[in-house]
């Protein structure tokens, strides 16, 4: 894969407080791309805006909740401001768990993650898209989850979000086709961040194998070179990408194999 060459590039990253997000807006901005940052947390993005600007001096951020669907239209005036006029690449990363089992699900829990996982990085596409098309050029990345193509065990309620997404990026690469704006998925696995330990209404994180967890650096850097080629889909890691082909070659295989792995769990 090429490197991505970010000069002159106005690039939104949500999320960007912490994990992944922050890492990808630093390599980002390392690239040569003015970054904008949001999230809730202003402490924690102040933090990664000013490694941003080491690289990237006219880099700026905005704080916002972006569960607040009626804000997402002025959230996204004010990061278009923030950029001096435009967005070119927007980043879909904001995101939050749900470790839960289905029969211990309540309807709030499912409709909050949704909110943040799908109709939020919707409301922000909706908003920033047509500035897209209009100059006939711009790149929106939605970050997915393994848990779509490997296993959604008592995560089923994030993994719907997920899968949702992935669906909604689908639809909008094929009907960009040649509008010059690209639309994809970037999907990490397991990886190292706030989001794994979480607790705010998730049952206790599921032990992992330390060897096949990433590093949030890792996979901002893998996101950021995903920019740089015009593949629908790419994986944060080669082992992603075998795990979802082995899933993808025999789907019953896997899962009768999975449940055996989980029933003692
Ligand atoms: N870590 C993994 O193993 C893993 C695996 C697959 C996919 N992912 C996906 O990767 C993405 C990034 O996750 P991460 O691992 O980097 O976790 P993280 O460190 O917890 O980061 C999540 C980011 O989302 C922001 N966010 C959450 N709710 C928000 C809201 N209501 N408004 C604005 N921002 C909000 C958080 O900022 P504030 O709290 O400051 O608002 C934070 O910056 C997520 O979409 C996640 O689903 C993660």
């Amino acid at each position: 894969m090429s490197a991505w060459q970010g000069t002159g590039r106005r690039v939104v990253v949500t999320g960007a407080s912490s994990g992944i997000g922050a890492a990808t807006a630093i390599e980002a901005a390392r690239a040569g791309a003015t970054v904008a940052l949001v999230a809730r947390r202003a402490d924690r993005l102040a933090d990664v805006l000013a490694e941003c600007r080491v690289h990237s001096p006219s880099s700026q951020m905005v704080v916002a909740d972006l569960s607040e669907l009626d804000a997402i239209d002025e959230v996204a005036a004010q990061l278009t401001d923030a950029l001096g006029g435009g967005v070119d690449v927007l980043i879909n990363n904001a995101g939050v768990p749900k470790r839960r089992g289905v029969a211990d699900l309540t309807p709030e829990d499912v409709e909050g993650v949704m909110r943040i996982n799908y109709f939020s990085p919707v409301r922000l596409t909706l908003a920033l898209l047509p500035g897209m098309i209009e100059r006939a050029d711009g790149d929106i990345v939605n970050v997915s989850s393994m848990g779509v193509h490997m296993a959604a065990f008592r995560v089923s309620a994030y993994s719907a979000t997920k899968a949702a997404l992935e669906m909604f990026t689908e639809g909008l690469h094929l009907e960009l086709g040649e509008s010059g704006v690209r639309a994809r998925v970037f999907i990490p696995g397991s990886t190292d961040s706030e989001f794994s330990t979480k607790k705010d209404g998730n049952d206790d994180p599921f032990p992992r194998d330390p060897k096949t967890v990433a590093t949030s650096e890792q996979v901002g850097a893998a996101l950021v070179a995903s920019l740089a080629d015009e593949r629908f889909i790419t994986y944060a890691t080669e082992r992603d990408a075998a795990s979802s082909a082995m899933r993808n070659a025999d789907p019953e295989a896997w899962l009768t194999n999975l449940r055996k792995v989980f029933s003692s769990m």
